[in-house]
């Protein structure tokens, strides 16, 4: 990596350690969802006895679908295939990790530069966070090729580390993004890295060693609060929640505070192994605090895994509430701005410690059909732009529930299929955000 950022040393450092930090909790996470909890993140019990040959020749012109493990020629599919061609180097990349877009829609991601411009060539994807220095030659462009902005972080952490690599993209460069916001041209949300990954899959089918029955998940609950951190100091709130969460304490939460920001407490579990999960599951709330506030629809793992997959109440700060409503479970997480002081957020937790009637109510979800919760069947992300490459409509066989349809029948459905133009990415980026948000 090369110091021509035009950053001063501290931000640097700051970089260097949010990289290694993102790149820690990457592999982690490509682990966990590739080793141990694989069944749980399948796409579709079909896939299960089905594996691909990728296509290295650039004369094929198809891609071989074995759809049992009796490989013979009655067994196997010869069907149309698209790469999409991973332009920078990601150090935590994996091939389930990006959502299986070969397996929800024929689209191998390669990595080989020479395919550029080659016929099965449909989409180039810069993956922000990776120091995506030398941009794709536009000379080689084809033109009915998708040119996607992947971005993983929220943008108060983007701006410390490359204002300058926004400069060697021109705008129109890239057609679509790929990205946790909304509006992205892919919604790619980041505790979802499967096509059918979903938070109802996830309580279902027991994520974890998880608890499935609400009665004894409620039974196993002794303690009130616990909050576990590792970035102290990286992104615009990344202090600030520090301090709100001593804030809390100092007016009476019992409120366990775990990670590297708090050596003192001990080690807890390993992310995401079932012992973190039990763990997790004692206490009755989780301050699920994002490193940013009030940024487009920043909403991280912190909310959708430690918190509502492990079976306790998010309070949250970081996204507008809005956007956490549009993705949440009904009545699921607790958001501190509608709280004028930690002491006022402070006196409805305790209350809510007192009423088990009312604090059950916000884990009641958790019965709800695994179908009418958001984004259940969607194709999103990496399925999403793999069909789009094929010309298919993103929102055709989408098995919406009626209920998820009466809760927005707008957004994102019914987005025609068009030529794909971001006019500038740092506008769209940044320009929308507040100064909260970017810090
Ligand atoms: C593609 O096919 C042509 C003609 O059969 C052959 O000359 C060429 O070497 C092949 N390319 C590769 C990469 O195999
Ligand atoms: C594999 O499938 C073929 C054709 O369906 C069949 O003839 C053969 O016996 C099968 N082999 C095994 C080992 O099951
Ligand atoms: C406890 O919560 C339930 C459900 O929200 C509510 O109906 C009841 O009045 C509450 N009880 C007290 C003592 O506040
Ligand atoms: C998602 O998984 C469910 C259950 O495993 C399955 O019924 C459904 O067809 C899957 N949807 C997609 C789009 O793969
Ligand atoms: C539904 O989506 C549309 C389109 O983005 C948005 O303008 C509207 O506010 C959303 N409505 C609700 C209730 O979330
Ligand atoms: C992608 O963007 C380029 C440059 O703006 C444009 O010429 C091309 O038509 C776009 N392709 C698609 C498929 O939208």
């Amino acid at each position: 990596m090369q110091k021509s950022m035009g950053v001063s040393n501290q931000n640097y450092h700051y970089i260097l350690t949010s990289l290694f930090v993102i790149c820690v909790c990457m592999v982690i996470y490509a682990s966990y969802i590739t080793g141990q909890y694989g069944e749980y993140f399948s796409i579709n019990p079909v896939h299960k006895h089905m594996h691909w040959t990728t296509p290295t020749d650039s004369n094929e012109t198809s891609i071989k679908r074995v759809t049992s493990q009796n490989e013979t020629a009655e067994n196997t599919q010869i069907l149309p295939y698209k790469y999409i061609l991973l332009w920078n180097k990601v150090s935590w990349f994996s091939r389930k990790s990006a959502g299986a877009a070969d397996i929800c829609g024929n689209c191998p991601i390669i990595r080989d530069r020479n395919q550029i411009n080659g016929q099965h060539t449909g989409a180039v994807l810069v993956e922000w966070e990776s120091n995506p220095q030398n941009p794709p030659n536009s000379k080689q462009r084809r033109f009915d090729q998708l040119y996607v902005w992947w971005g993983m972080e929220g943008p108060s952490i983007t701006k410390k580390g490359n204002p300058e690599r926004f400069k060697l993209y021109t705008d129109n460069f890239f057609n679509a993004t790929l990205t946790f916001r909304r509006d992205s041209t892919f919604y790619n949300p980041v505790w979802t890295w499967s096509g059918n990954i979903s938070i109802a899959n996830l309580v279902r089918n027991g994520f974890g060693g998880l608890e499935k029955d609400l009665g004894k998940l409620l039974q196993r609950k002794t303690k009130v609060a616990a909050w576990m951190v590792s970035n102290c100091a990286l992104g615009s709130n990344a202090k600030r929640r520090i301090a709100f969460s001593q804030d809390l304490i100092d007016n009476g939460l019992k409120l366990d505070r775990f990670g590297k920001c708090f050596p003192k407490s001990g080690s807890t579990p390993r992310r995401y192994e079932p012992e973190f999960f039990r763990f997790i599951e004692q206490y009755k709330f989780y301050m699920s605090f994002e490193n940013a506030i009030h940024c487009t629809d920043y909403i991280t793992e912190k909310f959708q895994i430690n918190a509502l997959a492990a079976g306790v109440v998010p309070v949250v700060m970081g996204a507008r509430k809005a956007d956490y409503q549009a993705i949440a479970p009904p009545h699921s997480f607790i958001h501190v701005d509608d709280f004028a002081s930690a002491k006022d957020l402070v006196e409805y937790l305790e209350y809510l410690d007192s009423n088990h009637t009312a604090y059950a109510e916000y884990l009641a979800w958790r019965t709800m059909d695994p179908y009418d919760l958001y984004p259940y069947g969607r194709h999103i992300g990496f399925c999403d732009l793999c069909r789009t490459m094929f010309g298919v409509s993103p929102d055709d066989h989408r098995p919406f529930s009626e209920i998820y349809r009466l809760r927005n029948s707008s957004y994102p459905a019914n987005r025609p299929i068009r030529q794909y133009h971001v006019k500038s990415i740092y506008d769209w980026w940044f320009v929308s955000q507040t100064t909260e948000c970017l810090g």
